[in-house]
Parts: C-alpha cells; structure tokens; sequence
C-alpha cells in the first residue's frame, strides 16, 4: 500500500497513476486538502483496477495534532502502508525577503518542513514495527541552490534534504529506505499556487519545454521498485532547457 500526499494535483496525481498500473501495488492512499480532487482520481483509478483498494484522506498536513489524530483512527490502514511519498508542497510568493509577507513564509515552511515531518513521523513507528518501509520525500533543486526570490521556498527544501540525508543516518541498521527526488522545473500548479494567476504561471514556462509530472512520477516508481537492498539517495532532474535554477534556454 502506498501513501501519497499531495495527490490530488502535479507530481501526487502522476504517482498515484503510475503505481496504479503496477501489478505490484495492492493498494494507494491519496491524501490532499481537496477532496472531491482525490475522489475523482480514485473512481478513475477504480474503474482502471478492480484487484487493488484505493482510500481517499483529506487533510491538512500542516494541522499536528489533525495529522496525529488522523494517525491513530487510521492506524490499521497504515500499518499496511510500506510507502510514504511526501509530495504535498508549495511555494508561497515571489518577492525580496525585504518585501516578503511573513504569511507566506509560514504556508510554505509548514507544509514543506513541518507537514513533511509530521507525515514521516506517523508512519515511521509502522515501518520500524515491520522494519520495512521507503519514504520518498520531494525535494528541488531549490534544495541546493539558492535563486533570486526563491529565499524561504529555498531555505524549505535545503531542509527537506537536510531531513533526507538526517533520517538516512538515523535509520542505519534498519531496511527502511529514503530517497529523495529534486526536479527543476516541472509544470504543474505549482507556479500557478506561487504566482495566483494561470497568466503568470504560463510565463515560467514560455518558449521552453519543462517536465512534466509523469517524468518525475516515473523516477519515483523507478526508485521504488528497487531492490530492498538499493537506496537512491536522490535524483536531481532538469528539463533539458534548464541548467541551473537561473538558467533557462527560451526559444
Ligand atoms: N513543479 C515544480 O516545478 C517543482 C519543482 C521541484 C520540486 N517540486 C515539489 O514537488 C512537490 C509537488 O508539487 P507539484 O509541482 O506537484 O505542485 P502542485 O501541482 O501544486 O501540487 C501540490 C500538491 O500538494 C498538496 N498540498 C499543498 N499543501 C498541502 C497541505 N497543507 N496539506 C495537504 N496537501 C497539500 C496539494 O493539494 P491540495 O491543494 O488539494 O491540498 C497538491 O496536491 C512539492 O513539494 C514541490 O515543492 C515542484
């Protein structure tokens, strides 16, 4: 059974697409905040499959004590879970930090960071209890260089691999897994999220070819299906056009 957050858009609902069409995938999880997203995804997965269970979750993963509630009425249902992909993420604004509004800063360090960890938190006791289990957490190339603007979103994935590279270490002798994905620029809602209008969003991406969700969808599948004995630490992933978080080709 596989934990997705982050489902119901982007890079989540690749996922959940990918594993459905696994043979090995006896079950997903699809949790997000929009839940009429999620149902529809899962009717169509459903209507795909019969042999596999699909359970739709809305919640906020930046609400602790909603995310720790959730874990202990759930707690059968995950302790049949061996994967967690921490998809669920955003960037809140584009400004200076000197022009940056501290609510901002707040969305998107307590999805990325603190929603991150509280997922990971409440599924680990299961994987350690089976001493089995593959987290997958989203990370960027945000996460190892810094761009103009990018500041707090930034700062939030250079987190998300300092937890990486963290429970890699704390979780040595054990089986459980942790990778980490860093994609460059995939199209998505992402920047429609970050920038409020679809105008805007359109222009990150304008004369050049991004990635797409499937393309990252299918590195994660990828590092899943591994054998138990191989740990991808991360995969960084740039469109062809891109080089660096700066340094796009536009034709
Ligand atoms: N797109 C890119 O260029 C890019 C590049 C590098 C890394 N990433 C990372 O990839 C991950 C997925 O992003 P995406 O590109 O797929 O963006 P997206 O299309 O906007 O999807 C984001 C997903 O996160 C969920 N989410 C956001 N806040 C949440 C919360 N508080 N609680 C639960 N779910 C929440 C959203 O669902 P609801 O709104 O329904 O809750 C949505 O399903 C993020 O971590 C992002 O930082 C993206």
């Amino acid at each position: 059974m596989i934990l997705i957050t982050g489902a119901s858009s982007g890079i989540g609902e690749a996922c959940a697409r990918i594993f459905a069409l696994d043979p090995r995938t006896r079950g997903l999880i699809l949790l997000a905040r929009r839940k009429d997203r999620l149902e529809k995804l899962a009717k169509e997965l459903r209507h795909k499959r019969t042999d596999f269970e699909v359970h739709v979750i809305e919640l906020d993963v930046r609400r602790r004590k909603l995310v720790a509630g959730f874990a202990k009425a759930n707690a059968k249902l995950l302790a049949n879970a061996n994967v967690l992909i921490n998809s669920a993420g955003m960037a809140a604004g584009f400004d200076p930090i000197q022009q940056g509004k501290t609510e901002d800063w707040d969305a998107t360090i307590d999805t990325n960071v603190k929603g991150l960890l509280y997922m990971t938190h409440i599924m680990l006791p299961h994987f350690l209890d089976k001493n089995d289990g593959h987290i997958v957490n989203l990370g960027s190339v945000a996460g190892y260089e810094v761009y103009p603007k990018g500041n707090i979103y930034c700062a939030s994935k250079f987190a998300v691999r300092a937890i990486n590279e963290s429970l890699r270490m704390d979780l040595l002798g054990t089986k459980i897994r942790v990778s980490s994905v860093s994609p460059g620029m995939v199209e998505t809602e992402f920047s429609r999220v970050r920038l409020g209008d679809k105008k805007k969003a359109d222009a990150v991406y304008a004369g050049m070819t991004p990635l797409t969700g499937q393309d990252i969808a299918e590195a994660i599948h990828w590092c899943v299906r591994r054998p138990r004995h191989v740990n991808i630490q991360d995969m960084i992933i740039y469109p062809t056009d891109q080089a660096s978080p700066t340094l796009v080709s536009r034709k």
